[in-house]
């Protein structure tokens, strides 16, 4: 696949996600070690650590939590996001316990201090996220990050999982293959309109000659 392909079209997967096929744990290593190539910040790269989830107790205790923390979040938010994605959402939620995998991105620590500490912290786990999607569907799998549960049952599910209380859950993905593989880049706002120019508010773009 084009690389500008797989960027643009890499979806948060919800209702296309198989959930009768098992993914192959060589397979899921195989995107979790290219993910790995991912940027960290210099301080933070031995922070980081993947748990994977498939034990179907484990995910069933899980998708309780994730339930209610979706339910509450959907009630609350749900008229900001579009009526797609949030009949979206609410399938997930349906769904939670027939995901095949789950994988989470924890950080060693609590995110403390200023800005830059914080997105040191958070930033060091995020572009290992997004990679893990892109090498996902870059071999026919698709996935969502879940944040639903990290807002009033994060130690509840640290619980579940044996993970440390000075470990942070930065993000959950809900992985299967999916259904199609026909998936298209989604609605964004205009360049123009969200980028400026050496100063704040300016969107003329400056003439570079050469
Ligand atoms: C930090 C973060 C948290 C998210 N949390 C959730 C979530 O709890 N549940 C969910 O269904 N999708 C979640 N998503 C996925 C977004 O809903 C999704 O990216 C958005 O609908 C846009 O769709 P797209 O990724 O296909 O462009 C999250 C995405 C990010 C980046």
């Amino acid at each position: 696949m084009n690389i500008d392909t797989l960027l643009t079209t890499t979806r948060s997967v919800r209702r296309k996600l198989d959930l009768d096929r098992p993914v192959e744990p060589e397979l899921l290593a195989e995107c979790l070690r290219t993910a790995q190539q991912a940027p960290f910040a210099g301080a933070f790269v031995e922070s980081f650590r993947w748990l994977v989830v498939t034990d179907q107790e484990t995910k069933e205790q899980l998708a309780h939590l994730i339930r209610a923390g979706g339910e509450k979040s959907q009630a609350e938010y749900g008229h900001l996001v579009s009526p797609r994605t949030l009949a979206s959402g609410r399938h997930l939620l349906a769904v939670l316990e027939r995901i095949p995998v789950y994988v989470i991105a924890c950080m060693h620590g609590r995110p403390g201090g200023d800005n830059a500490t914080q997105t040191a912290f958070y930033g060091s786990a995020y572009p290992a996220v997004w990679s893990l999607q892109l090498a996902l569907r870059a071999r026919g799998l698709g996935s969502t990050i879940i944040g639903y549960h990290l807002g009033e049952h994060e130690s509840d599910t640290a619980r579940i999982l044996g993970i440390p209380d000075d470990v942070t859950q930065v993000a959950m993905l809900a992985i299967g293959y999916t259904t199609t593989d026909k998936f298209h880049p989604a609605p964004r706002p205009p360049l123009a309109e969200i980028t400026y120019y050496n100063r704040w508010g300016a969107t003329e773009q400056p003439v570079v000659s050469s």
